[in-house]
């Protein structure tokens, strides 16, 4: 199996706090790989060293067999991860349609050029975005909120338009950070059957999520973080037994 993803020996410090502590982990093409652990655990911290919020005190992040520990956000991007946010960060004031066709511009082949002298490149360019932007939407359940305002839409079809802008980009790695966070039952087993979809349709995901039963039944394999330090890794029955895990979790809720 070839690897999408590796992450060898990292650490990130902030002033005194070791965020992550030689951090070490891999997945594999068309892999769904979680990470679990609790709050503060630096979770999203893992998410901000992969995607190039942040450049690692030590160790080395690759995108298949090219080192990216020291590309800035957008050379990640364009090189094939797209990632979704533990806060929503969507164009609140563009449509649900045009939030995610900005999500295709790393994407795109046009130039300056074109745009100023609406090129025949340029047209069939805007003709394409248009008909990978309506197969999106249709995919994650979005069609009918095509024109409103992403900042109008209830907060869950938010989540989800935030999966569809970062699919936007064809990325070789989706990285969700909490994409069931504040959904309720129904919205979290429609969102499973979407994560479900897009990994039958090949693609390759790592997310954090709180949501242990959302975790459990989506993952091949899991890894959990607490104050920074990988405590387990395996199969969700393998971490769920873990007795390290069990104790990190017990201890959160002293
Ligand atoms: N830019 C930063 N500067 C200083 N400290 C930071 C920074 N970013 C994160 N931290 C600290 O690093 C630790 C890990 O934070 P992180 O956000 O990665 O946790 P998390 O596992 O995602 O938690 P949660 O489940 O609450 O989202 C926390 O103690 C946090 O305060
Ligand atoms: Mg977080």
């Amino acid at each position: 199996m070839s690897e999408v993803l590796k992450v060898s020996g990292v650490t990130q410090r902030f002033g005194g706090l070791v965020a992550l502590d030689n951090i070490s982990i891999h997945i594999g093409q068309g892999e769904i790989v979680g990470i679990i652990g609790p709050n503060g655990a630096g979770k999203t911290t893992l998410f901000n060293v992969i995607t190039g919020i942040y450049h690692p005190t030590e160790g080395q992040v690759f995108l298949e067999d090219t080192e990216i520990t020291t590309y800035k956000t957008h050379e990640i991007a364009k090189a094939g991860f797209a990632r979704t946010f533990q806060n929503i960060r969507l164009f609140g004031k563009l449509s649900v349609m045009d939030n995610v066709i900005a999500g295709m511009h790393t994407r795109r082949k046009t130039n300056l050029f074109d745009a100023i002298f609406q090129t025949g490149r340029r047209r069939r360019e805007g003709r394409e975005a248009q008909e990978k932007a309506e197969k999106l939407l249709k995919l994650m359940d979005l069609w009918e909120d095509r024109h409103s305002l992403a900042s109008s839409l209830p907060y869950g079809h938010q989540r989800r338009l935030e999966i569809a802008r970062a699919l936007a980009a064809e990325p070789k790695l989706l990285l969700l950070d909490e994409p069931a966070a504040g959904m309720n039952e129904q919205e979290t087993e429609e969102l499973r059957e979407m994560v479900l979809q897009l990994k039958q349709m090949g693609l390759t995901i790592f997310l954090i999520e709180h949501d242990m039963k959302f975790v459990m039944n989506i993952c091949e394999r899991i890894y959990v973080l607490n104050h920074g330090v990988l405590i387990a890794q395996g199969t969700p029955a393998q971490v769920s037994q873990n007795q390290a895990v069990i104790e990190a979790y017990l201890g959160e809720e002293d």
